[in-house]
């Protein structure tokens, strides 16, 4: 066995918390996120709501969502301010870094707590840098809006239409949090050093960069754009797996059956109706490499994982793909601030061991 398949090397089945914000049950493919199942969740909750429940359940007190839109409306408005003293230092940088740099910037805010700043922080960098990179000047955010709204303004610089606004609403509250994965557990770690509430969102942004986990919908697009017709699914998708290559959206660590966030996302993007990529030729290209999958690693049940049907959600919302990344930040720093509150009030120093395979001394 490799070190790459052991289950000891991934902490696979490890229980590195005890959390009331969220619990994946990879059998059954769900997925409850503060008491309810994600689909209600996304039908009927807003990011707001979700914030609010988040940070009441992390925190033991009270936070209704009036209040939560109210603190993530100031946390956009006091990022805003900062852009000028974030944006040179990021003048020139591939977008993945310009916003490494830009939230290890985001800094306490006089009067408002720090998961506020952080949180109501991420749509503002994510639109700055975007316009940024394309030459335009930040806009400023609307603190009337919703925050799912107010990111598409900022970044577009005009007013996204109600539906495109749910869409988006829709998938930050899909993918606000998600059990213990990587970029959570890495903030849970440094929180668990005390350390402080924006140490631990950096920590967990740059976990989520990597292609096996917030970095795959880029190149999610990016296959369906090079596979680009119906009769060059199959050989496209024989070859890269005779290559050994990772189809980018498929498999997961704990979902054995479909990823119950993939269902909710495609949803929202039928909803749109018709915008970006076809879904028709997505559906086969899904269609066709869980069959492909199911083949080359029969004992393994790789299934569609969210990324999927994000990456083409977020191209239908004219997000650039270079920025899909930082928008799923945006919609996962709700967890990760909600994780790292209840790590600090509730857990203790995380300190595994290794085995050691080097060499010992004479
Ligand atoms: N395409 C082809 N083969 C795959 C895929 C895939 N998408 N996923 C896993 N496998 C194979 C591996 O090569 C490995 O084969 P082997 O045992 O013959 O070496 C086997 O299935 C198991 O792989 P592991 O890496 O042990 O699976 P793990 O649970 O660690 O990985 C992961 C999960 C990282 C998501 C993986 O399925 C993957 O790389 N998927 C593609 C990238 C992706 O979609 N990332 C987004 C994940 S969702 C999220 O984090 C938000």
């Amino acid at each position: 066995m490799t070190i790459h398949s052991n289950p000891a090397a991934g902490l696979d089945g490890v229980a590195a918390a005890v959390t009331a914000l969220s619990h994946v049950d990879g059998e059954k493919g769900e997925l409850i996120v503060a008491g309810s199942r994600i689909g209600e969740l996304a039908d009927r909750t807003d990011f707001e709501g979700l914030v609010a429940r988040l940070w009441a359940a992390a925190t033991g007190r009270e936070v209704d969502a009036a209040e939560a839109r109210r603190r993530l409306a100031r946390g956009r408005l006091a990022a805003f301010e900062r852009l000028p003293a974030i944006l040179p230092a990021t003048a020139g940088m591939p977008m993945v870094d310009a916003f490494r740099v830009a939230v290890a910037a985001v800094a306490p805010v006089e009067g408002l707590e720090a998961e506020a700043a952080i949180v109501g922080a991420m749509p503002v960098l994510a639109a700055a840098l975007v316009r940024q990179a394309e030459g335009r000047a930040p806009v400023a955010p609307d603190p009337d809006r919703g925050h799912a709204a107010d990111l598409l303004r900022m970044m577009r610089g005009d007013v996204a239409n109600a539906e495109e606004a749910k869409a988006l609403d829709a998938y930050l509250v899909t993918v606000a949090d998600h059990g213990m994965n990587a970029s959570t557990f890495a903030a849970r770690v440094v929180a668990s050093t005390q350390a402080n509430l924006f140490m631990a969102v950096t920590a967990g942004y740059c976990a989520l960069t990597g292609p096996l986990h917030g970095g795959a919908p880029e190149p999610v697009l990016d296959m369906l754009d090079s596979i680009a017709s119906k009769d060059r699914i199959a050989g496209w998708i024989d070859e890269a797996l005779k290559r050994g290559e990772r189809l980018m959206g498929f498999g997961h660590r704990i979902y054995k059956v479909r990823d119950p966030r993939a269902d909710v996302l495609k949803r929202a993007v039928e909803r749109l109706g018709g915008r970006g990529t076809d879904l028709g030729f997505a559906a086969e290209v899904e269609a066709y490499a869980r069959r492909a999958l199911e083949a080359a690693k029969p004992d393994r049940r790789l299934d569609t994982n969210v990324e999927f049907y994000t990456a083409i959600l977020l191209d239908a919302l004219k997000i650039p793909r270079r920025a899909f990344t930082p928008v799923f930040a945006a919609g996962r720093s709700a967890g990760w601030t909600a994780h790292a509150l209840e790590q600090q009030r509730t857990g203790r120093l995380l300190r595994p061991s290794s085995i050691y395979a080097g060499a010992k001394p004479e």
